[in-house]
């Protein structure tokens, strides 16, 4: 098997066909469903430059919309989450219900033809699983279908019960299926993680394909904080568990060049006691994180170069980036002869 070609991750019109066939038409991970408990409580995120938002209604509902303004296209929420009571335009301050009703415009004028009800916010899909709430634009598939493996592969996980404590942002400039590919296999830890390497049985190391799913296992030394499972979910979302919790990220384009991952970290114990320890945990984790992006931004390069012409995948530790890349090229279509 063949490396994808490297048009798929350095041709802007590719990241364009992503932008409308691949992003809006899944689920995408929005965050802790502990950050929407509160009523008025919302979280605005972006999907591969599309903006969205999910509130928690008055009624206690959870609803997600467009984060977008009907009249002129302005953000209405900024990103990150936070308190809304109302939804108040900041451009020309109209004002929506948290059920997506357009209350208020003021001082609009007279307009025979208009109607507030002709001016709801849009409304996109949100799903609950096991304490993290997904959205979707125009899915194409249930959250259940999508999460496919994953459902009974945590089953006896009690990743509900984690309380998140963190959130970190991180950007690089590589596309995000570099990163992905990178992600799915273990083969590149002797050489770019080696503390990581040190901690590991590495001939144990065992990569996966299921639906929806590629699995990383390796049985941990003494010392490591990872619990030797390391999971990657369709088409960008990662779970990975260490001794008394785990982290999510979201693998998110920002554009054909630049990814942004969007981490959260859990744990079981918040006590104040553990505080020093979830802070090294998580410094840990997010330092093996790191060592991975020159690699991607090189690599990156060298697909704009044109230069690189597809190699071999190996049959040992690269199935996780077979199966990601077959789901790719499934929804892309095949390349035009360069
Ligand atoms: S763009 Fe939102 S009120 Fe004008
Ligand atoms: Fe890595």
């Amino acid at each position: 098997m063949l490396n994808l070609d490297s048009r798929y991750y350095v041709d802007p019109s590719i990241y364009q066909r992503e932008r409308t066939e691949l992003f809006p038409k899944t689920w995408q991970l929005l965050g802790p469903a502990s950050d929407l408990s509160q009523r008025g409580a919302y979280s605005a995120i972006e999907i591969a430059g599309h903006k969205v938002f999910a509130v928690r209604g008055k009624d206690g509902r959870l609803r997600a919309f467009r984060n977008l303004c009907r009249h002129r296209g302005a953000r209405l929420l900024p990103e990150g989450t936070g308190r809304c009571p109302t939804i108040r335009c900041p451009y020309h301050q109209w004002v929506w219900a948290d059920d997506g009703r357009l209350m208020n415009v003021p001082w609009f004028g007279e307009d025979a033809d208009f109607r507030l009800e002709d001016w709801r916010l849009e409304e996109i899909r949100l799903a609950e699983w096991r304490g993290l709430v997904f959205v979707a634009i125009e899915p194409a598939t249930t959250l259940e279908d999508q999460l496919g493996d994953v459902i009974a592969e945590l089953r006896d996980e009690p990743i509900e019960t984690y309380k998140a404590v963190q959130v970190e942002r991180m950007t690089f400039d590589a596309n995000w299926k570099i990163y992905t590919d990178n992600f799915v296999e273990g083969y590149h830890i002797p050489g770019i993680h080696p503390n990581f390497f040190a901690a590991i049985d590495f001939e144990q190391f065992k990569t996966t394909a299921h639906d929806g799913m590629v699995r990383m296992t390796a049985p941990p030394r003494e010392g490591l904080f990872y619990r030797g499972k390391w999971l990657w979910m369709w088409p960008n979302w990662t779970l990975s568990l260490f001794d008394g919790g785990m982290n999510t990220s979201r693998i998110n384009p920002l554009d054909e060049s630049r990814t942004e991952l969007i981490y959260h970290f859990y744990f079981a114990d918040t006590s104040e006691q553990f505080a020093a320890a979830r802070a090294d945990t998580i410094a840990r984790n997010l330092a093996v994180v790191r060592e991975d992006f020159e690699v991607c931004l090189e690599t990156h390069r060298n697909y704009a170069s044109g230069d690189y012409s597809p190699g071999p995948l190996s049959p040992r530790h690269e199935k996780g980036v077979v199966y990601f890349q077959s789901m790719v090229s499934s929804i892309i279509g095949p390349l035009a002869a360069p």
